[in-house]
């Protein structure tokens, strides 16, 4: 599937997505997530889910790509691609788009999958009306 609003660094995004996907840990539910995040500064972090015996304790790939990325000192995010296996897209999960709002409101996001469909979108049309950082008043 092609879609007219992926961009030329899009393709190298889900090839580091796809890489890492391979370094999830997902004994449990057996659904391996890579992502990979392009900062403002043109750096890439990448993350995969790791699950936990404690299931609640899983982290989803998309956070772990963050907070990879925030803990390397980028905390401004431009896009990030999400890739699991087989032919369906994948979608990411409401807290994931919160921690994802964060630090990369305007983001593009590609949702790619090993069998090479493609989908982009953005964090304003997978989280409408955010509640974010400026929701909050001024600190007094
Ligand atoms: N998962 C992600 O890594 N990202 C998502 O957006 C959805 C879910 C992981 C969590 C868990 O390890 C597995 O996929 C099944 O929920």
């Amino acid at each position: 599937m092609s879609d007219e609003r992926l961009s030329p660094g899009d393709e190298e995004l889900v090839r580091v997505a796809s890489l890492q996907r391979e370094r999830a840990y997902a004994p449990y539910s057996r659904y391996k997530v890579g992502a990979a995040i392009r900062t403002k500064r043109n750096k890439i972090h990448s993350g995969a889910n790791v699950e936990n015996t404690s299931y609640g304790l899983t982290v989803c790939a998309e956070r772990a790509a963050v907070f990879t990325a925030v803990n390397a000192g980028d905390r401004e995010l431009d896009a990030i691609a999400i890739v699991i296996a087989g032919d369906e897209l994948p979608s990411p999960c409401g807290a994931c788009r919160q921690v994802l709002y964060e630090f990369g409101p305007a983001m593009r996001v590609i949702l790619a999958t090993t069998t090479g469909k493609r989908r982009a979108t953005t964090l304003a049309e997978l989280l409408p009306d955010a509640f974010g950082p400026a929701s909050l008043p001024p600190a007094s």
